[in-house]
């Protein structure tokens, strides 16, 4: 079986060109789509051709080995860069010919989420957290110190036991909390994380799923997901998508990538060792 997800991203790869013309404007329940997007640096071509659909409210997970192109394909979707040919629409609005200064715009859009937490270390949890609205809003030190504390509670964080820590102080759990207090700060309607997992030992990754899909429920937002970490993506994918040498080889749900008709993608799933049977979804 296949989902409407699939069908959709499927019947885009078909069609397979970049002439937009020829394309329905996205509806509003697509949030992202890539329409073949290409992307090189000098000679190198990392993004051959991307076509992709992220459906809003739902998580799509990127899959893919090392050097595949996952990051740069999340710094395009994110307005961090241009691709080189191809369509990015985000929220409806096609980002890849805009000016400089209405990108800024759609970076709000995004809350990023990296790997660690990527937290300064060198400043205190509230100046963490209040990093987005110092950046990007001219409100008073004690609005912004009152929503930092506010965002801080919604994570189940007490904010006067850590508004004055610094991330060394913070449990590996708590600094993520703290970096998704930050990443939520703007309230995003789109979650990215980078390789969330990456480096954590399996306990505390399935803890990072259950956040992730945490955030999802409560807060309504879009999650998207890179990661080579297939357990997780058994967890918390609607959608996965498998990149290959900057291609899209299989996208569907899990099951169907590894039920699915590209070998490529079931041996992918197979090599990781993970036990997919035996994996709940979050
Ligand atoms: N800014 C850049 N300049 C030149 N090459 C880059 C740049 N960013 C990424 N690359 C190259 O693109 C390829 C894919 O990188 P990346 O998107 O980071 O892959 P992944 O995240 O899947 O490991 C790599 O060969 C990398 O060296
Ligand atoms: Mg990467």
């Amino acid at each position: 079986m296949r989902g409407p997800r699939a069908e959709e991203t499927l019947r885009l790869m078909a069609s397979g060109s970049g002439d937009g013309s020829r394309h329905p404007a996205p509806s509003a329940q697509e949030i992202i789509v890539l329409r073949d997007v290409k992307k090189s640096f000098g000679e190198q071509q990392v993004l051959k051709g991307i076509d992709l659909v992220a459906r809003r409210g739902e998580t799509t997970v990127v899959i893919g080995g090392s050097g595949a192109g996952k990051t740069t394909l999340l710094r395009l979707i994110v307005a961090l860069e241009r691709p080189t040919s191809g369509q990015i629409f985000i929220d409806g609005e096609e980002i890849s010919q805009l000016p400089e200064r209405e990108l800024n715009r759609i970076r709000r859009k995004f809350g990023m989420v990296y790997q660690y937490a990527a937290l300064l270390d060198s400043c205190t949890v509230l100046e963490n957290v209040a990093f987005p609205l110092v950046e990007h809003t001219k409100l008073s030190k004690k609005e912004i110190r009152e929503r930092v504390e506010q965002k801080l509670s919604i994570l189940d964080l007490d904010p006067k036991v850590v508004c004055d820590k610094f991330p060394s102080e913070l449990s590996g759990g708590m600094r993520k909390r703290v970096g998704l207090a930050r990443a939520l700060m703007l309230e995003p309607p789109i979650l990215v994380y980078d390789e969330p997992t990456s480096g954590l030992d399996p306990l505390t990754s399935r803890l990072v799923d259950d956040l992730i899909e945490e955030m999802r429920q409560r807060f309504g937002v879009t999650s998207l997901v890179i990661s080579h970490d297939i357990a997780s993506c058994f967890r918390i994918a609607h959608q996965a998508i498998l990149l290959i040498e900057g291609r899209v080889e299989a996208c569907g749900t899990p099951d169907e990538l590894m039920d699915g008709p590209s070998d490529v993608a079931r041996e992918f799933i197979k090599n990781s060792g993970v036990d997919t049977s035996r994996l709940g979804r979050v």
